[in-house]
């Protein structure tokens, strides 16, 4: 079982996963906890590249190629070979952060970048992907107090970012059947329990 975590700024899902799969891995599921751009040692150098703030010089159609080379690696590497072995995989942003940030937040043509994303998956989409809802101010104001890491893509503007919110709820309400929204100004258990209630319920639907 693929299932994705997705959200804006300081949605909170990093901080989530882990006691998510320590919840999945005491039910008696083998898990999987990686993230994007990364999740193998050549797909942290990609994720260096695309982070650091003194590559200002990135235009948008490297940025693109580059979260698609780091999930090309990461799917055929780890992603499918864990999947074959019938584990649950929980993958911290996946295809659908591309066609939030890069096509709705950059105004990149979403026809095009799901040809993309398919060439560099191989088709593999996920069977359910959580979106952590948060309204971008807050969200923004969390990532400030929480996050030491301030990396070269949080220093998009305010309009962006709500660009990217908008996107993901558009994006959810064309596939309802696989995502579940979450609303993460909740606590942070709520937003837990939340969480947990709807991956049980597709893993034993
Ligand atoms: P990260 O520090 O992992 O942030 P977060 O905790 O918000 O997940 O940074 C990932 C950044 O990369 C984040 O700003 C979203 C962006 N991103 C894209 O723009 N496109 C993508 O395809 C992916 C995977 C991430």
């Amino acid at each position: 079982m693929f299932i994705t975590l997705e959200g804006p700024e300081g949605s909170g899902k990093s901080s989530q996963l882990p006691e998510l799969a320590a919840f999945l891995r005491g039910a008696g599921y083998e898990v999987i906890v990686t993230r994007e751009p990364g999740g193998t040692a050549v797909g942290d150098q990609i994720r260096d590249v695309l982070m650091k703030m003194e590559n200002v010089s990135i235009v948008p159609r490297t940025e693109i190629l580059l979260f698609l080379a780091a999930r090309a690696q990461h799917v055929e590497e780890l992603i499918r070979p864990a999947l074959a072995e019938g584990k649950v995989v929980l993958c911290d942003r996946y295809g659908d952060s591309t066609l939030a940030y890069q096509g709705y937040g950059h105004a990149t043509d979403l026809e095009t970048l799901r040809l993309l994303l398919d060439f560099a998956t191989g088709g593999l989409r996920p069977d359910l992907t959580l979106l952590l809802d948060v309204p971008v101010s807050k969200g923004m104001a969390r990532k400030r107090e929480n996050d030491s890491e301030w990396n070269r893509l949080d220093a998009y503007t305010e309009a962006f970012h709500e660009r990217v919110r908008q996107g993901y709820l558009s994006l959810a309400a064309a596939e309802p059947d696989r995502w579940q929204i979450i609303d993460a100004s909740q606590t942070k258990q709520t937003v837990q329990d939340e969480m947990r209630a709807a991956v049980l319920s597709r893993l034993q639907g």
